[in-house]
């Protein structure tokens, strides 16, 4: 008896604990069945414009299809490519069996050192007098970000002028950082070319003392750089203004085949004494887009004052990644340090570019040959890997629905994506929709 008394005791007790069980997970899965998500008011964001295109094209079963929307390097056969001298540099690293220990905030130094070099030139009267703060970065979006929470931090305006039109990215990347961008003229829609007056009027216009965004080399979209001499009236007008100069140079080498000459602003901006402030990549010019290797710079009065501005950039870094990945930043240096290896790949860089030039020259002609009534001289005058041809959004869309050739709706087509095989096919696409 009182053993089946203890026994209905414990069955109940369980029953008990278990429906407290219940009870206790109840409330949860009402919450999220009954009631809704906790996510239940993300909106959908709309689509990256170039991966838009990117999906588009390979939804698209036509065999000759086009994708000039991607900006990054291919081969005349249109396939990613690898440099020699990447290779060779990685072969290198491997042979050294170094550890995979953290590198520090700023980076690795050999790296930081040499990319510094090739931007600034070895002979940098700022470098010698160790006058530049710098970090490694993650490429060049993560220098811009570095640059624009520095900004945001210690810069006395939080405008930061940028061209119109520019990357798509900057606009986002410093608003992230809480600056406000603000547009100054750059483009000129109707001569297909730079806005030079408009430029000037602009920066004048802008509040003394603003920061700049500047395009070293290479505008990305237009393809369209001040010459040489318009730079120089440019650092007049940064002086007049006291304006500050943020460089993005994401396409150094890339644009004329030669480093140096590409970095020709930068250099001269920094000889007339401007402390400007330098975002660099290596995803283009060594083909290292996935490795993210880059880096961030300003040029300041003293080594003192470096020592500052390097103490808060670690501060700044330090929540955001901790510390930079040191595979693509020990391929670079390795180039980068080695003169053999450094001339093979400015070969390479070369090869790149030339390829591109030709390319250029090549769609042109077909265009011209075709009997076009439309001058395409801007074709072959703009550098870079992107040429803004001056298509309408309609006759883009044209050239998707119709013809299987995707860009974006601005008109920007990047040349990597032109091969001697398919250049024919495009100028035929391109000319039909412009007629
Ligand atoms: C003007 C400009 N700046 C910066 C970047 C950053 O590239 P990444 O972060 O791949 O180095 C790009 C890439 O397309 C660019 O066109």
């Amino acid at each position: 008896m009182i053993r089946s008394i203890t026994r209905t005791a414990l069955r109940t007790n369980v029953i008990r604990l278990a429906s407290s069980r219940v009870a206790l997970a109840t409330p949860r899965l009402a919450f999220s069945v009954a009631n809704k998500s906790t996510w239940a008011n993300v909106p959908q964001g709309p689509p990256d414009a170039i991966l838009g295109i990117t999906e588009a094209f390979k939804k698209d079963p036509f065999e000759k299809k086009i994708n000039l929307g991607v900006g990054a390097y291919r081969d005349d056969a249109g396939l990613p490519f690898v440099l020699p001298s990447v290779l060779d540099a990685e072969a290198r690293v491997a042979k050294k069996n170094l550890n995979k220990e953290y590198a520090g905030i700023t980076g690795v130094p050999d790296f930081t050192v040499a990319a510094a070099e090739l931007a600034y030139g070895a002979d940098s009267a700022a470098l010698l007098e160790n006058r530049v703060a710098t970090t490694q970065s993650i490429s060049g979006t993560g220098a811009l970000r570095i640059g624009a929470e520095f900004f945001a931090k210690f810069f006395p305006s939080k405008n930061i002028y940028l061209p119109t039109p520019t990357w798509a990215n900057h606009s986002a990347i410093f608003k992230a950082a809480g600056m406000t961008p603000v547009s100054y003229r750059y483009y000129d829609n109707k001569n297909i070319a730079l806005d030079f007056d408009g430029l000037v009027e602009d920066l004048r216009k802008a509040e003394d003392g603003s920061a700049v965004l500047l395009h070293a080399c290479a505008h990305n979209p237009t393809g369209v750089d001040p010459t040489p001499e318009q730079w120089r009236a440019l650092s007049n007008v940064f002086k007049e203004k006291g304006h500050f100069p943020f460089f993005d140079m994401a396409y150094q080498g890339f644009a004329s085949g030669d480093t140096n000459k590409d970095a020709y602003a930068v250099r001269y901006f920094v000889e007339q004494g401007h402390q400007i402030a330098l975002c660099q990549s290596f995803a283009k010019n060594m083909g290292l887009y996935g490795e993210r290797a880059g880096l961030f710079s300003l040029v300041t009065e003293s080594a003192e004052e470096v020592q500052r501005v390097d103490s808060q950039l670690k501060i700044i870094i330090r929540p955001l990644y901790s510390n930079p990945p040191i595979h693509g930043a020990r391929i670079a240096s390795e180039i980068l340090t080695d003169p053999t290896l450094k001339s093979q790949w400015l070969e390479e860089v070369k090869l790149m570019a030339n390829r591109i030039i030709s390319m250029r020259a090549l769609l042109k002609k077909n265009l011209e040959d075709l009997g076009s009534k439309h001058d395409w001289s801007h074709v072959t005058s703009q550098i870079g890997m992107f040429c803004y041809t001056g298509l309408t959004g309609e006759q883009v869309d044209r050239l998707a629905k119709e013809y299987s050739v995707y860009l974006t709706r601005n008109g920007r087509i990047s040349i990597a994506g032109i091969t001697s095989s398919n250049v024919g096919r495009l100028a035929e696409a391109i000319h039909a929709v412009t007629k």
